[in-house]
């Protein structure tokens, strides 16, 4: 038990790094989340300071959730709730950081790591579709969005236990409470497009 709530509170403490703000910073002396939709996370990194950066930030929030989910593994024995845990806490490390005054991204890289860890298939379906959308429309709020929704759904379909049917739930409502802003943009036609700029700033 004592192991399972160390491994959740590093988990957090972990998803509280935001390489973003750290990248920005060393990068360009400056704040991410003053900057493009104000984000921090890998798709503003992208948008404001290019391919590499972006790329960069992604992998690595990513690796944050990856590793929540090993150490939730690790420490957590056989249960299957307490890599779930880590997972979300990571995400809400990322979306609330200790380390910036709890102002963060809206977590999906991090859910990816977090989901591919824990259950690689159904992720990866959501994952092909959800880029298709993002190819199509160049939305990637819209492709993150369909990706955290999918995946409960293809767990449930497919049978999978609890944890990861609720784990998946509770990550979908956070990324979609996250994306609401985006969610109004979009409704009103002036979401930021891939590639297009900084029609968002804030
Ligand atoms: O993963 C975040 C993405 O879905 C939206 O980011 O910066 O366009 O609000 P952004």
């Amino acid at each position: 038990m004592t192991a399972s709530i160390i491994a959740i509170a590093i988990s957090y403490l972990l998803g509280s790094v935001s390489f973003s703000i750290l990248i920005a910073r060393w990068l360009m002396k400056t704040d991410i989340r003053q900057h493009g939709s104000g984000n921090a996370g890998a798709t503003n990194t992208l948008r404001v300071l290019g391919k590499g950066p972006g790329i960069a930030v992604f992998l690595l929030d990513i690796l944050k959730g990856i590793v929540a989910v090993l150490l939730g593994r690790w420490l957590g024995g056989d249960s299957d709730w307490v890599p779930v845990l880590c997972g979300l806490a990571a995400i809400a490390g990322h979306n609330w950081p200790i380390y910036f005054r709890f102002k963060g991204g809206k977590g999906i890289s991090t859910t990816v790591g977090v989901m591919a860890s824990l259950c690689f298939i159904p992720v990866l379906i959501a994952g092909i579709i959800a880029i298709i959308i993002i190819v199509v429309t160049r939305y990637v709020s819209l492709g993150s969005m369909l990706l955290v929704v999918l995946v409960p759904i293809i767990l449930a379909i497919g049978g999978w236990s609890a944890p990861y049917i609720w784990g998946a739930v509770v990550i979908a409502v956070l990324a979609i409470a996250r994306h609401r802003r985006n969610i109004v943009k979009l409704l009103n036609g002036t979401e930021n497009k891939l590639g297009s700029g900084k029609k968002g700033e804030p």
